[in-house]
C-alpha cells in the first residue's frame, strides 16, 4: 500500500519502551500512521543503527549512546534510569534537526509506561500522546489502583467486582497486584501510567471495540481513548500494507528458515506451537514438566526456548524431541501463527501474543507467568472463549498430565470444534476492525486528521 501523497509533512515522533514486546505494536502503529499521509520516525535504544525502511514508510533514530554488552549487567532500574537520561538529551536534538531540515516534529507518541515524557514533549513544544500497550481490561485494573478503587493489598479469598469487567478472583488480576512484595514498586508503577492522563492530547489502546466492548466503555468514561489495534502488520489481516518487515527491530535473530521449512513437512492444525514472549523465565521443574507433557500428548510441537532459557532444557528430552519436535532459540512468530500446520498455541498470553493468535484463529492453551498475562488468560478462556487455561497445582507448577489434557482439548474434540469456531468469527471481527473504514482504521484516520489541523 502507498503513502497517500499530496498531503501537508505532518511529523510524528514515536517512543517505545525498549522490550520486544513494547517495540512490536509500536512498530505497526507507526507503519498504519504512515501510510495515512504522515511522516513517522520511531527512535530506537539499540547498537544497530537503522536507516530509512525500503519501502520508505517508516524512519528510524537510534538514541542508543551505550552498548548492549554494557548495559546487559544493569539492573532495570538503572536500565530505565538510563533510557529517560538518554531521551531527555537526545529527544529535543532529534526534534530541532528535524526543525532545521525543514520537517519539523508537531508530536510524540510514547509508551504509557514513560509518563515523564509528557512534559518532555510540552517543554520541546511538540504535542503528547500516550500509547497503551497492553488490554483495555488490563488497563482498567490500574486505573482501579490508581483511583484507589482496588483495596491493596488484596485480599487472597477475595473475588474482585470491578465495572465493566466480568467477575474475576485474585489470580485473575495482574501478577503486581497480588504479589506486590514480588515486585516492589511495580504496581505504583503501572498506576502511574495515569497521573497526567488528563494533560495528554491523545490516548490510544492496542485493541479494538468489540473484543473488550464493556470495559472500552468504562474507560471512555473516564479518559478519551482511541482504539487501534490490533497491531497485526496487515499482510495477515487486511492486506493493504507492505509485509512483516521488522526493519531489524528484533531484538532476537529469529529461526525462520528452518522454522518455515518444517511445518511446510506437517499436515493441516497438527503442530503445537509453543512460546513464553520475550521476558518470561519459566522454572526448571516447570520446563521438566512442559517437555514431558509435550511428549505425552504425541502431537508436533514447535517450542521456542530464548538462548538465556536452553541450559534448563531436559537433556534426555532433546535426545527424544528430533522427530515430534522443534526447539528453536527464537521464531518468525507471525509467520508460523499463520501457517495452516500450526493447531493451537501454547503461550504465557503476553497481550502482543494473545491478539495475534486472536487474529489469526489459532486456538490457545493459556499457561500465563506473570504481569498482565493471568487476565489476558481469563478473558482467552471464559470470555472470548478461544482457548483453555491450564490449572496449577498448589506448588505452582502446571503438571505434565494438565498440559497434556488442555492439549487434547484444543486439538480435537467437541471443545476443540467450539474454540475452532468462536477464533474464525475472532478473526472475522479483529480483520473488520483494522480494514479500511474499520473502526480502528477510522480512528487513526481522525488522530492523523486532528493532527494536521492542529500543526497548521
Ligand atoms: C511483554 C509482557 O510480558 C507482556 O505480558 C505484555 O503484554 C507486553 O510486554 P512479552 O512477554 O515479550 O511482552 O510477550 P508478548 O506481548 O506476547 O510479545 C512478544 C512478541 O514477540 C510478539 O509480538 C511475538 O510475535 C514476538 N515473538 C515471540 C516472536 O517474534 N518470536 C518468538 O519466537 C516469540
Amino acid at each position: 500500500m502507498e503513502r497517500i501523497q499530496g498531503a501537508a509533512e505532518t511529523h510524528v515522533l514515536i517512543l517505545p519502551f525498549p522490550i520486544q514486546g513494547h517495540i512490536n505494536p509500536m512498530l505497526q502503529f507507526s507503519k498504519r500512521v504512515a501510510c495515512k499521509g504522515v511522516k513517522v520516525t520511531l527512535i530506537t535504544f539499540s547498537d544497530k543503527q537503522f536507516t530509512k525502511g525500503e519501502d520508505g514508510l517508516v524512519s528510524f533514530e537510534s538514541i542508543s549512546n551505550t552498548s548492549e554488552e554494557s548495559r546487559k549487567d544493569m539492573g532495570v532500574d538503572d536500565r530505565m534510569k538510563k533510557f529517560q537520561d538518554t531521551v531527555r538529551v537526545k529527544l529535543p536534538e532529534i526534534v530541532a534537526k528535524h526543525g532545521e531540515s525543514g520537517f519539523p516534529v508537531s508530536c510524540l507518541i510514547y509508551d504509557s509506561m514513560m509518563p515523564w515524557a509528557l512534559e518532555l514533549a510540552r517543554k520541546i513544544g511538540i504535542s503528547p500522546a500516550s500509547f497503551f500497550t497492553q488490554s483495555c481490561a488490563v488497563c482498567a485494573i490500574y486505573y482501579a489502583v490508581h483511583e484507589g478503587k482496588l483495596n491493596i493489598p488484596i485480599d487472597d479469598q477475595a473475588s474482585v467486582s470491578l465495572e465493566g469487567m466480568p467477575p474475576i478472583e485474585v489470580y485473575d488480576l495482574p501478577s503486581f497486584v497480588y504479589d506486590m512484595d514480588k515486585y516492589p514498586g511495580a504496581l505504583s508503577h503501572l498506576a502511574s501510567q495515569f497521573l497526567n492522563i488528563g494533560e495528554v492530547d491523545w490516548i490510544f489502546y492496542n485493541t479494538f471495540d468489540i473484543l473488550e466492548e464493556e470495559v472500552v466503555s468504562r474507560m471512555e468514561s473516564k479518559c478519551p481513548i482511541r482504539l487501534i489495534g490490533p497491531t497485526i502488520p496487515s499482510m495477515y489481516l487486511d492486506k493493504r500494507l507492505e509485509d512483516d518487515k521488522d526493519y531489524g527491530l528484533n531484538l532476537f535473530q529469529p529461526n525462520t528458515e528452518t522454522c518455515m521449512e518444517w511445518l511446510d513437512t506437517k499436515e493441516t492444525c497438527s503442530v503445537v506451537y509453543v512460546a513464553f514472549g520475550s521476558i518470561a523465565a519459566l522454572g526448571e521443574k516447570q520446563m521438566e514438566e512442559l517437555a514431558q507433557g509435550l511428549n505425552m500428548s504425541n502431537y508436533y510441537f514447535l517450542w521456542v526456548v530464548r538462548e538465556s532459557e536452553e541450559k534448563k532444557i531436559p537433556r534426555k528430552f532433546v535426545q527424544e524431541t528430533s522427530e515430534k519436535g522443534l526447539l528453536v532459540t527464537w521464531c518468525p512468530q507471525l509467520r508460523v501463527l499463520a501457517h495452516r500446520s500450526v493447531g493451537c498455541f501454547m503461550t504465557h498470553c503476553g497481550w502482543n501474543s494473545t491478539l495475534e493468535a486472536l487474529s489469526l484463529e489459532v486456538p490457545m492453551v493459556a499457561m500465563p507467568q506473570w504481569t498482565d498475562q493471568p487476565t489476558n488468560a481469563k478473558f482467552v478462556a471464559d470470555v472470548w472463549k478461544v482457548g483453555v487455561r491450564v490449572k496449577v497445582d498448589a506448588e505452582g507448577t502446571v503438571r505434565k498430565e494438565e498440559i497434556e489434557k488442555c492439549l487434547r482439548q484444543v486439538m480435537e474434540g467437541e471443545t476443540a470444534n467450539e474454540i475452532r469456531k468462536n477464533s474464525q468469527n475472532w478473526k472475522k471481527l479483529a480483520k473488520e476492525a483494522v480494514e479500511e473504514g474499520g473502526s480502528s482504521d477510522k480512528n487513526i484516520e481522525k488522530f492523523v486528521e486532528e493532527l494536521k489541523c492542529s500543526s497548521n
